[in-house]
């Protein structure tokens, strides 16, 4: 099927007072129609102004110095602020994180909702409120017609986030961008907004790029990931590959560090910091918190390299001479499933597990004068970076 949204080779910066910040450098992705994009990564990674930049929503200090943002065909960085302004909220509509900054608390609900309508829609007034309460009971408001008449505060913070989700479907978007909708409530009304989005995903069918740094509540809302490091997409694939058969060491870290049912004690936390993006390093911006980085790593940048048809990942590991890493205990349980479940390949073919006695001879033969240990830790020694290897 044809892609509603191209976003080709992207580069945003941002200027301040200590010299420009590359925010966005060369992000690329796509989205079908009728499909829900997941895009995650730690805070500052670059998702909400990648989000921004498609409704063309940025900062005055803002610069998209170079790509393309095809939607429908058309580039939305070339169209004037007029035209932006009928795109914005009738085809393109947004969720932010916080419902009380985007609803007005002087206005009663109904006019905040059928305004938008009557604005870009071509009906008479009564229509555009009979929609309006259509949309408070589809978005699980009880007593639709008595709630029209009420202001936000009469309202629960996650009724208020359903009320900001029946504004931005008034018009029956194309695409529906929800920047962390969900991040200023609860766990229970969490997983309530989550069920209705993807009810109504079910209903309407509108394309959704759904933003949050919680990759735990990806897996139920999405059908695809993008993995976004440090103003790049790394990793890029469906649910089920991005979660069961990570490639970049990011993924591996970010999913490490999710709690599960099993997790006892401590959670997994991803060392070091994200870059400097006003001075964005060399090769792989992850390198430096990665104990799976190699020479090239801070040489050069990786490209993509295709994992299938559907899954791509921008790490050398995947390069041909690279020498094989095994990843993180938890990572490898997960590819064994997927292995055995989508591929078909046992347990003992491809992907063996490794005892420690393995990795370590593995590692012994990857650099001989070099303690397993030391290659492994990635340590320092005497002002020189001991990497798992070179393909250089
Ligand atoms: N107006 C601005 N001026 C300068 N830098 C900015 C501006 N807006 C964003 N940035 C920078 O751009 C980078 C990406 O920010 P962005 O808000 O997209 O992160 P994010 O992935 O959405 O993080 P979070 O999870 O915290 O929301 C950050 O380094 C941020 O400091
Ligand atoms: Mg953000």
């Amino acid at each position: 099927m044809e892609n509603i949204l191209e976003v080709k080779d992207l580069n945003i910066s941002f200027d301040t007072y200590a010299g420009k910040v590359q925010a966005i450098r060369g992000v690329n992705f796509n989205l079908k129609p009728g499909e829900t994009l997941a895009i995650v990564g730690e805070s500052g990674s670059g998702k909400s102004v990648t989000s921004r930049s498609i409704m063309r929503l940025l900062a005055n200090n803002a610069n998209i110095e170079k790509g393309e943002i095809l939607f429908k065909g058309e580039d939305i960085v070339k169209k004037s602020e007029k035209e932006m302004r009928s795109i914005r909220g009738s085809e393109i509509a947004m969720i932010f994180q916080d419902p009380m900054t985007s609803l007005n608390p002087t206005q009663k609900i109904g006019k905040q909702i059928a305004e938008p309508i009557l604005k870009h829609q071509n009906v008479s007034k009564k229509e555009a409120y009979e929609r309006a309460e259509e949309l408070l009971g589809l978005v699980g408001i009880p007593n639709p017609k008595k709630r029209m008449d009420q202001f936000p505060h009469q309202f629960s913070g996650g009724q208020r986030q359903r009320i900001v989700i029946a504004i931005a479907l008034g018009c029956n978007p194309d695409i529906l961008i929800a920047d962390e909708p969900t991040t200023a409530l609860d766990v229970t009304i969490q997983a309530q907004i989550l069920e209705l989005m993807k009810e109504l995903q079910k209903k309407i069918k509108t394309s959704i790029i759904f933003i949050t740094h919680d990759l735990g509540v990806v897996a139920n809302v999405a059908d695809r990931v993008a993995v976004m490091y440090a103003g790049k997409i790394v990793e890029v694939g469906s649910v089920d590959e991005v979660f069961y058969n990570p490639q970049h060491p990011y993924t591996w870290g970010l999913l490490s560090s999710m709690p599960t049912l099993e997790t006892e004690g401590e959670l997994y936390a991803i060392p070091g910091t994200p870059p400097d993006l006003l001075n964005p390093p060399k090769g792989d911006a992850f390198a430096p918190r990665s104990e799976y980085a190699m020479k090239i790593d801070t040489m050069e940048e990786p490209p993509f390299f295709k994992v299938s048809d559907t899954h791509y990942a921008a790490t050398w590991l995947l390069h041909p001479d690279a020498p094989e890493v095994t990843p993180p205990a938890g990572i490898v349980e997960r590819q064994k499933g997927y292995r055995a479940r989508v591929l078909d390949v046992q347990p003992s073919e491809g992907l063996k597990e490794m005892s420690s006695q393995d990795a370590e001879d593995h590692l012994r033969q990857t650099d001989s004068e070099l303690s397993p240990d030391e290659i492994a830790t990635r340590k320092d020694k005497e002002g020189e970076t001991v990497y798992h290897g070179s393909i250089l």
